[in-house]
């Protein structure tokens, strides 16, 4: 009993590249307010997206052992590209729950129209998505897809709102069809700071979904499922933000965070 007490106590840990598991954490810290959480944010690494799916492997496995040896008790892998490239891998090799993201395409496909997902080049390339389209949608009729390279850069600067997001936006779009378009999906953690500029730019009435709410309710499950969820309702946890870049990266996590905080993000 005690040595669940323990184990119950430990922290949960996130990665991503950079800034964009923030949105994830957010959500997490809403859902699970008892929690205590570490997120280590690999800035000096970012951005994955444009990285070979070995070299997202290589630096995934050295995170999240990082992470298991501040003790955490349950690994997300708030980023759909190390997601993509590494999720199974983590599964193998880590002796606790790891939980990733998922592109919301079915709710998305659910609300009929065609879906236009965006993510990075490597999660739109990996086995992993394809899978998934053609789960939901067999023929592939009703899924567009557009890589939106230099989109994660930006917000890894701090660029979540003005001219410069929007000329990207604007430029990135220009390379799609948008016709029958009724819902976008956001398939990179980092674009969810970018929402607000989307839907300026997006056809009215276009829904935006994201994996975040998805996630952090199954990582809910999960922390049930195995005894590990802290019990007390009272409590307040913490959060630790790591980066491997720095005190200017650490400074940018607190400000995007409390950005990140004061959006909606559970339904
Ligand atoms: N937040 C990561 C994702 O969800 C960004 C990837 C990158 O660093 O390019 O895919």
């Amino acid at each position: 009993m005690e040595h669940l007490a323990e184990e119950r106590g430990k922290p949960v840990g996130l990665f991503d590249s950079g800034v964009g598991g923030l949105t994830v954490l957010a959500a997490a810290v809403q859902l699970l307010p008892a929690e205590d959480f570490v997120y280590y944010g690999d800035t000096a690494n970012a951005p994955y997206g444009e990285k070979t799916k070995e070299e997202v492997r290589t630096l995934s496995v050295r995170i999240a052992d990082m992470l298991l040896n501040r003790g955490c008790k349950a690994i997300v892998v708030a980023c759909n590209t190390a997601t993509s490239a590494a999720v199974d891998l983590l599964r193998e090799v880590l002796p606790v729950p790891v939980i990733g993201m998922e592109p919301a395409i079915k709710p998305a496909l659910a609300g009929g129209g065609r879906v236009l997902v965006m993510a990075t080049p490597l999660t739109l390339q990996e086995e992993k998505f394809r899978d998934l389209c053609r789960r939901y949608c067999p023929d592939g009729d009703k899924i567009a897809i557009l890589p939106c390279p230099g989109l994660v850069e930006l917000i890894e600067r701090g660029e979540t709102s003005g001219p410069e997001v929007d000329a990207t936006l604007r430029k990135l779009f220009s390379a799609v069809d948008l016709t029958g378009v009724s819902s976008v999906v956001l398939g990179c953690t980092h674009y969810l700071f970018v929402r607000d500029a989307l839907r300026r730019l997006l056809p009215p009435g276009t829904k935006i979904y994201d994996g975040n709410y998805g996630t952090v309710r199954q990582l809910q499950r999960v922390l049930e499922h195995n005894n590990l969820l802290r019990p007390e309702r009272e409590r307040s946890g913490n959060v630790e933000f790591l980066t491997s870049g720095g005190r200017p990266s650490l400074l940018l996590f607190r400000q995007l965070y409390r950005l990140a905080c004061a959006k909606p993000v559970l339904p």
